[in-house]
């Protein structure tokens, strides 16, 4: 096999076969734009994977991490610490919701998630209710791919091919109800009453089997889901009326997705603990996180029944090139006003979406913040084979589109502008008059 043969890599979530094939290569990228290997400008109309909010290559981030590197390539935080990691800290607790004032540090999404859990758990049995060790999560919800995370997560692939999961995990309903709430902008109108799924769980298990509730505020992996009027506030209503821990599942909206810094900030909710990565460094290294709720906090470090009181952590938990990196995006958000300009862009980007109403193949159209998906109608027998093909024509002409399942999903750099929104809903609209 010759060293730049393609069959060694096992891309994820791919059909490899078919990539190997007829390969789509990135060489480079800066600012909204990726290059392909054919040496063509490809707009990035999903920020890589909902990830790179400031843009690619951001001069800040990218002189940062070089700084970095040449002064610090690696410091254990298992008993030993180095400053940017706790200045991190100290400047998200300062943009993180009022309560949450703790932060632990991943590598991934997928690792927040399973760390959430793991805190979730070890907190409900430091304050005396070790009963509490039910996780419940939501139909239809992704959560990462850690067994914790597909346990809770209700996408089936992403579950049925790997076993018997967590025990003691339970699913509310989610909150897709395209009969009533089509072709939508920000939040649905109708299903707040779901929520109230948590208490038939309560009925079902007790309050004092369960320790937390994990939600995406809104739901995104699984097409881009915006919650229903209300759903979120009385989510938390009724985990405050037994106890239950409520976490948000913040790792695509955290850092200006919905032109806050958190969901939590955006839906004026505020959950127990918040999982969050992806904008984070912007993607430029990767890093996770969990933020806690100061009372789960205290109660752990001040009632440890040995000298540690969390027995987990990663080895790049609070890397010194991802502090380093998260810092500069920080300031990137700020110094660039990037918040406010994806609040700007949100409606730009939701009339240009729903414009596309009345073109080839339309099922619902649906957008929240600085995200589009339009959901396409799936060809008989082949669920997802036509949003591939429209995928794979944008590339063709010059536009990086996601897909999930037959939605394609519109999750621009947070720096967007018009003329580039325009074009990836032209390219779009045109790749649609030829699709079958
Ligand atoms: C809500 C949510 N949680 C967790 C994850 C997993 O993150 P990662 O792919 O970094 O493990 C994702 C990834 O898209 C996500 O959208």
């Amino acid at each position: 096999m010759r060293p730049n043969d393609l069959e060694n890599f096992w891309m994820p979530f791919t059909a490899n076969k078919d990539f190997k094939a007829d390969p789509r290569m990135i060489v480079s990228a800066e600012g909204m734009y990726y290059k392909s290997s054919d040496g063509r400008d490809i707009l990035d109309a999903t920020a890589g994977l909902w990830c790179v909010n400031a843009g690619h290559a951001h001069p800040k981030i990218v002189e940062a991490v070089s700084n970095a590197v040449k002064t610090l390539d690696f410091a254990p935080t298992f008993h030993f610490g180095h400053p940017a990691t706790f200045e991190l800290s100290n400047r998200l607790a300062l943009a993180f919701p009022k309560n949450l004032n703790h932060f632990f540090y991943t590598n991934s999404g997928s690792e927040a998630v399973d760390s959430a859990l793991k805190i979730a758990l070890a907190y409900q049995r430091s304050r005396g209710k070790g009963t509490k060790t039910r996780l419940i999560g939501r139909e239809r919800g992704y959560h990462g791919v850690g067994f914790g995370g597909i346990s809770v997560g209700g996408i089936v692939k992403n579950r049925m091919y790997f076993g018997s999961l967590l025990t003691g995990v339970d699913h509310i309903a989610h909150t897709h109800n395209p009969a009533k709430n089509s072709f939508t902008r920000g939040e649905v109108e109708h299903g707040v009453e779901l929520a109230d799924d948590l208490e038939r769980l309560v009925a079902l298990h007790d309050a004092s089997s369960i320790a937390a509730v994990i939600v995406e505020p809104f739901a995104g992996s699984t097409g881009v889901l915006p919650p229903p009027k209300g759903y979120l506030k009385r989510l938390r209503a009724i985990c405050d009326k037994h106890d239950i821990l409520l976490i948000f599942d913040e790792v695509i909206t955290a850092f200006g997705r919905l032109g806050t810094m958190t969901a939590s900030e955006y839906f004026d909710v505020e959950p127990d603990i918040i999982t969050f990565a992806k904008g984070l460094t912007s993607a430029v290294v990767p890093m996770g996180g969990v933020a806690v709720k100061d009372e789960i906090y205290n109660q752990m470090v001040d009632n440890a029944d040995s000298p540690i009181e969390l027995f987990h952590g990663y080895t790049y938990s609070g890397h010194p090139l991802a502090s380093a990196a998260a810092l500069a995006a920080l300031d990137a958000y700020q110094e660039d006003d990037m918040f406010k300009n994806a609040q700007e862009m949100s409606g730009y980007l939701a009339d240009a979406a729903h414009a596309l109403k009345g073109s080839n193949h339309i099922n619902d159209i649906r957008t929240i913040g600085l995200v589009a998906a339009v959901e396409l109608k799936s060809r008989d027998g082949a669920p997802g084979a036509r949003a591939m093909d429209v995928m794979k024509a944008a590339w063709n002409k010059g536009v990086m589109l996601r897909i999930a399942g037959d939605v394609l999903a519109f999750s621009p750099p947070l720096i967007v502008n018009k003329q580039q929104i325009d074009h990836m809903f032209e390219v779009t609209a045109d790749v649609l008059k030829t699709t079958t």
